[in-house]
């Protein structure tokens, strides 16, 4: 097992280069299965994730060639109808379901593993099969796999409203009807910046998708995308995790190759506790010099504050002077981490969605384990302005989704270092 071992209290200083998006590439990669042609895809994160899913799509078939500069050639058209993605990788990662509606849309039937990813508790998909349906598909699940198919061989637009502003499901759902017959209006979309990214793309190969990043999404089908070239946006939750670091552990770091407006919410939570920020075109200058502020914060689907940045908030919080409350109304079960932070010396109580978090103004540091992806990534925001050393294991969460974190780190003077550890000791505890 590898863990990262932090020596904290050292502010931060110099640049570090922001990567694309996991989760625009994770919707991108897939959507290649669509498009008759070549694709170049720039800016692809080198992260766990992503590679897994590119195994997965030479599984089934695609071409998928590295064109050196974080770029991918991906050639879909080996891919045949009958193809089906191996069980044992596709149950690692949720973002796996958007081979649903990339076969759907492209082959009219699908049969891909039930998801898996990240554990933060009940993660649904009924919404992505109430979209599958009323495109006109059975969709029933047998053996652990979800079976999906048009059901008079062919899908055909629909109007079609999300009972809550799912992201996986608005993408399968642009997925499944991008080559389907007829207008498609998804309302209550999801906004985020990878659903915008994705019509981009889509847009870009001849789909005729409007209003994404907004709440009402129109999908016109067509029955042709050809290959091209595309460039997948920065990824603002690696971005807005650096800028948590900073306000841990202190200093002033540029963030180069970000979208400003997409760190908006982040931006403005930061400030309120203390924390300059200057934008730039692309870039952000983030800087703390005095001691934390308290804040509120509550979840909500973008552009609201993500989720995704509620567990290195609440290790920023840990420093601050009083104490704030977190509201989780996004994800089902996002506060495990916490226990964790206990261990440095984190005073925090939770109930149900709520989390009260103690401003004691400082964290020691300690061994701790990362439960998932941004559970890590706020125990190395934690560890970073602790007093004392921390060992932050289950560190192959954190790098499904950042890539070097160490080096980043490094190259603006955290003292981490990267070790193996022999995981027969940790065999030996007991849940
Ligand atoms: C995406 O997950 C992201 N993953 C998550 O990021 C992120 O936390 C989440 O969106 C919210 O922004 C990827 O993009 C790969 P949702 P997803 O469908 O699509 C409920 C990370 O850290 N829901 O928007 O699974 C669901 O229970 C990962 O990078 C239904 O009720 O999120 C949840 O409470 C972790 N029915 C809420 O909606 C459904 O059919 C948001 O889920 C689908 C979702």
């Amino acid at each position: 097992m590898t863990q990262y071992v932090i020596r904290g209290g050292r502010p931060l200083h110099g640049e570090i280069n922001i990567s694309g998006a996991k989760n625009a590439a994770l919707a991108i990669l897939p959507a290649t299965l669509l498009v008759d042609g070549v694709c170049r895809i720039e800016n692809v994160p080198d992260v766990t994730d992503v590679t897994l899913m590119l195994e997965i799509l030479k599984d089934i078939g695609a071409t998928v060639s590295p064109a050196g500069g974080g770029a991918i050639l991906i050639d879909s058209r080996g891919v045949r109808a009958d193809s089906v993605a191996p069980y044992e990788q596709v149950r690692r990662m949720r973002a796996s379901y958007y081979l649903i509606g990339a076969f759907l849309g492209r082959f009219l039937n699908a049969q891909v593993a039930m998801p898996g990813g990240c554990n933060l508790g009940v993660r649904p998909v009924d919404q992505h099969i109430k979209g599958f349906e009323m495109l006109g598909a059975d969709v029933h699940v047998n053996a652990g796999f979800i079976h999906a198919n048009a059901r008079e061989g062919r899908l055909v637009g629909s109007p079609i409203y999300l009972d809550v502003a799912s992201v996986g499901a608005t993408i399968n759902i642009i997925l499944a009807a991008v080559m389907a017959d007829g207008l498609t209006v998804i309302e209550n979309a999801a906004r985020e910046p990878h659903v915008v990214d994705l019509a981009n793309f889509l847009n870009s190969t001849g789909a005729d998708i409007k209003g994404a990043g907004t709440d009402i999404i129109k999908i016109r089908g067509r029955k042709l995308l050809t290959g091209g070239a595309y460039t997948i946006i920065p990824d603002q939750i690696e971005a807005g995790t650096y800028m948590a670091a900073v306000a841990a552990a202190g200093g002033e770091v540029t963030l180069n190759n970000v979208i400003p407006k997409h760190l908006e919410c982040i931006t403005a939570k930061l400030t309120e506790i203390g924390v300059e920020v200057k934008e730039y075109d692309e870039s952000v200058l983030v800087r703390r010099t005095r001691r934390l502020r308290k804040t509120n914060i509550k979840t909500l689907p973008y552009p609201g504050f993500p989720t995704d940045m509620q567990p290195q908030m609440a290790a920023c919080l840990s420093f601050a002077e009083g104490t704030s409350m977190i509201t989780e109304s996004v994800a089902d079960n996002r506060f495990r981490y916490m226990d964790e932070l206990k261990r440095m010396g984190a005073r925090i109580q939770v109930d149900g969605k709520l989390a009260v978090v103690e401003g004691i103004g400082k964290l020691s540091g300690a061994p701790v384990q990362a439960c998932d992806l941004r559970a890590g990534a706020a125990l190395i925001v934690a560890a970073l302005g602790a007093e004392g050393v921390t060992e932050v294991g289950g560190v192959y969460h954190v790098e499904r989704g950042y890539e070097d974190v160490s080096g980043k780190l490094r190259g603006v003077g955290a003292d981490i270092r990267v070790e193996e550890v022999d995981d027969s000791e940790m065999a030996g505890q007991t849940g």
